[in-house]
């Protein structure tokens, strides 16, 4: 009898020794409590390059300067931060129109800014862009 309680009292243990591995690897994943090396949007305008790089019904995203920037039809553009509005992680896939986030997988479109799958519940910030002497530029100021 003695011998019953102890063993179920060692399987309880085990499992719980699991839990703050399990833990870490949730906390590892995003970049929170705002160091130095967390991702930013121009705070000036920056040259995004070519501006045919950006099809008409299409986008681009500019890795480096955390934006996006898509065209609409009428050849109209359109920039956003891509520092996502969920935990801040820098938003690193474009598939089509659609920005897909690594850390939890919120997905937004690229043309709009919106939110197009949680967990994230804010849009992207729109950022000013306009096309000049044939480059892109994008950010406050441009
Ligand atoms: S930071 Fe959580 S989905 Fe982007």
């Amino acid at each position: 009898m003695p011998g019953r309680p102890s063993a179920r009292r060692r399987t309880i243990l085990r499992g719980a020794a699991l839990t703050p591995v399990a833990g870490l690897g949730l906390a590892a994943c995003g970049p929170e409590g705002g160091d130095a090396s967390a991702p930013a949007t121009p705070t000036a305008p920056v040259d995004l390059g070519a501006e045919s790089e950006v099809p008409k019904g299409g986008a681009k995203l500019y890795r480096d300067h955390n934006v996006v920037v898509s065209r609409d039809a009428s050849g109209a553009l359109k920039a956003f931060s891509t520092v996502c509005t969920h935990a801040g992680c820098p938003i690193n896939k474009l598939q089509d129109t659609t920005l897909i986030c690594p850390c939890h997988g919120s997905r937004f479109d690229a043309t709009t800014g919106k939110v197009v799958q949680s967990p994230a519940t804010e849009p992207l910030a729109e950022l000013p862009v306009r096309a000049k002497g044939g480059k892109i530029v994008a950010g406050p100021g441009a």
